[in-house]
């Protein structure tokens, strides 16, 4: 039915109205992340001109468009409705990079159905999420948005998140088309600067950077959206290696690609050519939708007459975007998403915003535990001080821009909720910065950071006031939204100076100090690490922050979040990550060797290892055991530890186990995460836990990019991070 209904269109189509289909445009609304919006935007949609807009939203006005689509266009096609919701929806739930430190599919998937649903309830069918890029640059500033640094854990979320998107049936109107970006290796950016150009090699491709893409293809990703980045030398949206010969024909792909905003037109400045040339470029690499630049609208035609593109490819990427609107029932009913009742009932919910909460809290991470200082009595009289403490401006995070700032719960008032006895007292203390610079900078989607008109002593002596009449100090400190996410990459990944210097006064008055870090990527804190205090690291956590940093707080809830991103100990080490290689030259335990793989001036290990969070209880190890100590190729094998609650509270425990190959054809990593579960233990409660390697954890891309598993010594490390201790082995035959 599918093939004959898109098929019967295609027939009755002109090649303007074909080309038109391949065109997607922003009339803007403040969502634009380039120079260009669209202009005309009716009038091309009458005349057949668009395939899809996004950048409009509300049942009403999606019923209007599509209206004008189907009254008033020759063909009557309806449009794709596509946007970005990166994290939720306008319930926002924490940065992705935060909600991965859960270590949770289930709940992550449960996140992107609600993100689905309250979407779909506001007329969108076409999601850009999520996105997968791995990222070992944490100067990057679109780290925030992915899932860190690891294909395993990376894959396994984007599994989770397109499943929760598009469920299993995407002609329900509360699933969506979800898309998965940015393909490929955009987050490999040369000196984590964006948008920059990428040079690496097949192998390192395959085996680090690709498992991502290939994953979400293989969960049934309806649409793949191409990168900014050049790969060897040809931007993405021009690339047909990676766009035919990788994605469709290696990977099987049969969904549509879309480029990202402007970047067909980007490849001019790329230095490819013309408009016209870079557009017959994109077409012939296999991009089927413009996103917002219109080269395809505008040259292709000619691009046709001169011979430089066939009429067969545009018909092939018109098919595919068809195909697409087919699959979400738009031809059935192209107001589908357009239900005026559902928004009241489906948007921002009480059980959406306590999902939020629970996201929250799953997502942060314990960094350090001074004294015992954390969980807070809630009798307890508080200095809560920090520019963050009282901020609802920047818990959202980055790239949310269809929450409300103002809808959400900043740290002040959750500690309200949450400990109504205890005695708050709230003053700033610093700004987030004091460079004008970099707060206009950072203040692109709205005002989000302020400089007080106070002087520096004067919020610093307010805060210093407070912490000396209370027990204990609670500071909030970080980065504003803005500092990461699109375009914002940074050289320097410390806190600005405003805050180090307000932390390290509050921390001579010698109370009990508990720093609450909120950072949309590592940061370089080795100073904050020195000082006498526990810290709590929580991202930006989304509509729910507030509340459910007070939870984590105040001991309702044992955190259990675990880093999915190295955290260096400075700028210079990057990158570093957890399945670094050996060399020739290794050394042993951080103790500086001459002519030896390693720095003069710092050690090579992180101040924070890939897996790595505390609780405040603590959990013990024994007993690691494999099923078999030989086994053969295509076997799975079970892996069982026993994992003990040793200390005072219940928590739960994110079990992780790492792999390493210990000979074979191409240089191995010293250990890769292969296997993860959570489990919850009582306190002096002891569970055995199960792991299971599969096959395919054993195999790697060789020189030859063959996926095989080489027989001979694998060693097995389980534990509570990637530098996990506890370990034995087995033979492949
Ligand atoms: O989806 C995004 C992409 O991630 C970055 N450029 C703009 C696109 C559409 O908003």
């Amino acid at each position: 039915e599918k093939i004959d209904q898109v098929e019967a269109l295609l027939s009755k189509m002109t090649l303007e109205e074909k080309i038109g289909q391949l065109n997607l445009l922003t009339p803007g609304g403040g969502i634009a992340t380039g120079s260009v919006v669209s202009n005309n935007v009716e009038a091309k949609i009458k005349a057949g001109q668009v395939g899809g807009l996004f950048g409009v939203a509300g049942p009403e006005k999606v019923r209007q468009a599509q209206k004008i689509a189907i009254e008033n266009s020759r063909l009557k096609i309806p449009l794709l409705i596509g946007s970005d919701i990166i994290h939720g929806y306008k319930t926002t739930f924490p940065i992705p990079l935060g909600t991965a430190a859960s270590w949770d599919l289930e709940l992550i998937k449960k996140m992107a159905e609600t993100a689905a649903k309250e979407a779909t309830a506001d007329g969108i069918n076409w999601n850009f999420s999520p996105m997968v890029d791995i990222a070992r640059d944490p100067r990057w500033g679109r780290i925030a948005e992915g899932a860190g640094e690891d294909p395993f854990l990376g894959s396994a979320i984007a599994t989770a998140m397109i499943k929760g998107y598009q469920g299993t049936n995407l002609k329900k109107p509360n699933t969506m088309m979800a898309t998965v970006k940015h393909l490929v290796l955009y987050g490999a950016a040369e000196g984590g600067r964006d948008y920059n150009s990428v040079d690496m090699g097949k192998v390192k491709m395959y085996n680090q950077y690709l498992p991502v893409y290939k994953a979400a293809v293989d969960a049934g990703v309806g649409s793949a959206m191409t990168s900014f980045n050049d790969i060897d030398g040809v931007p993405a949206s021009g690339n047909k290696w990676m766009i035919t010969d990788l994605l469709r024909k290696q990977w099987g792909f049969e969904g549509m690609v879309v480029s990202d905003y402007t970047s067909v037109n980007e490849m001019v400045a790329h230095g490819l050519g013309d408009l016209q040339t870079v557009s017959a470029l994109a077409l012939n690499a296999g991009l089927d939708m413009d996103m917002v630049g219109e080269g395809f609208l505008t040259t292709l035609k000619k691009s046709v007459e001169e011979g430089k593109v066939s009429e067969e490819s545009i018909t092939q990427a018109c098919r595919r975007i068809l195909t697409a609107k087919y699959n979400l029932g738009l031809f059935n009913d192209p107001y589908l998403y357009a239900d005026e009742s559902r928004p009241e009932k489906d948007i921002l919910s009480q059980e959406n915003r306590k999902l939020a909460r629970e996201a929250a809290r799953q997502s942060f991470v314990l960094l350090k535990k001074h004294e015992n200082v954390l969980p807070l009595q809630k009798s307890a009289k508080i200095a809560l001080v920090g520019p963050l403490a009282n901020n609802k401006n920047n818990m959202l995070g980055t790239w949310a821009p269809t929450g409300d700032p103002q809808l959400s719960v900043p740290v002040f008032e959750g500690f309200k909720n949450v400990a109504p006895k205890a005695k708050i007292k709230y003053a700033k203390g610093a700004n987030i910065t004091n460079d004008p610079d970099l707060a206009k900078r950072a203040n692109v989607f709205g005002t989000r950071v302020e400089i007080d008109e106070r002087s520096s002593e004067t919020l610093l002596n307010e805060a210093l006031k407070l912490a000396e009449n209370s027990d204990v100090i609670v500071a909030v400190v970080g980065e504003a939204s803005e500092f990461s996410g699109e375009a914002a990459s940074r050289t320097n990944l410390s806190l600005p100076e405003s805050q180090k210097r307000m932390l390290t006064e509050l921390s001579k008055i010698g109370k009990p100090m508990v720093i609450v870090l909120m950072s949309g990527r590592p940061l370089t804190i080795e100073d904050e690490f020195a000082l006498p205090a526990s810290i709590l690291q929580v991202w930006h956590a989304g509509i729910e922050a507030g509340n459910a940093i007070a939870d984590v707080v105040f001991g309702d809830y044992n955190p259990s979040g675990k880093l999915t991103a190295t955290w260096p100990r400075n700028v210079g080490q990057i990158p570093v990550y957890h399945s670094m290689k050996n060399t020739g030259r290794p050394i042993e335990a951080d103790n500086f060797q001459k002519f030896k793989s390693n720095y003069l001036d710092v050690v090579n290990t992180p101040l924070f290892p890939f897996g790595y969070g505390m609780s405040y209880t603590e959990f013990g190890y024994k007993n690691l055991k494999i099923q078999k100590s030989q086994i053969a190729q295509m076997e799975a094998v079970e892996i069982l530890v026993d994992v003990t609650n040793t200390g005072d509270f219940d928590g739960a425990e994110i079990v992780q186990l790492y792999l390493r190959d210990v000979v074979r054809s191409i240089t191995p990593p010293l250990r890769e995460l292969k296997g993860f579960t959570k489990v919850f233990l009582k306190k002096g409660e002891t569970k055995t836990v199960k792991l299971t390697l599969q096959p395919n954890d054993l195999k790697f891309y060789n020189g030859a990019l063959e996926f095989v598993a080489e027989p001979g010594d694998f060693e097995i490390f389980v534990g509570t991070n990637s530098q996990a201790e506890l370990k034995t082995s087995f033979k492949l035959n």
